[in-house]
């Protein structure tokens, strides 16, 4: 008995990008994060964003209190009570620079 089943050709096959080096920042834009400015914090972000550098708005964190919480989830380092003023000086120095800001780590995961 033949089978019925046919390999799909080659153009039949779609390919998927490969996962992107690019920045990942997340920030939290949830209803803790939003009392200290965390709407804002986002703006400053998007309109200063570097090339290769994607910015993921999320609801929470799970660090609630301590925020505007932004993660920069490629590394897994987190800033906490971020000031709107404070973006230029992350994406710069972290960002841009590959340095993280010290200053402004969160203390609970970086002591
Ligand atoms: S609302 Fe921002 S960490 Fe929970």
């Amino acid at each position: 008995m033949e089978s019925e089943f046919q390999l799909p050709s080659i153009s039949d096959i779609k390919s998927f990008p490969e996962s992107s080096s690019s920045t990942k920042i997340i920030i939290c834009r949830g209803r803790s994060c939003r009392k200290y400015n965390s709407e804002q914090v986002f703006e400053n972000f998007k309109q200063q964003l570097p090339p290769d550098t994607e910015l993921i708005s999320v609801p929470c964190l799970g660090q609630c209190g301590n925020g505007p919480m932004v993660l920069v989830e490629s590394e897994q380092i987190w800033y906490s009570e971020v000031h709107p003023d404070e973006v230029a000086t992350v994406i710069k120095q972290h960002i841009i620079g590959k340095s993280p800001v010290k200053a402004m780590l969160y203390q609970k995961f970086h002591p």
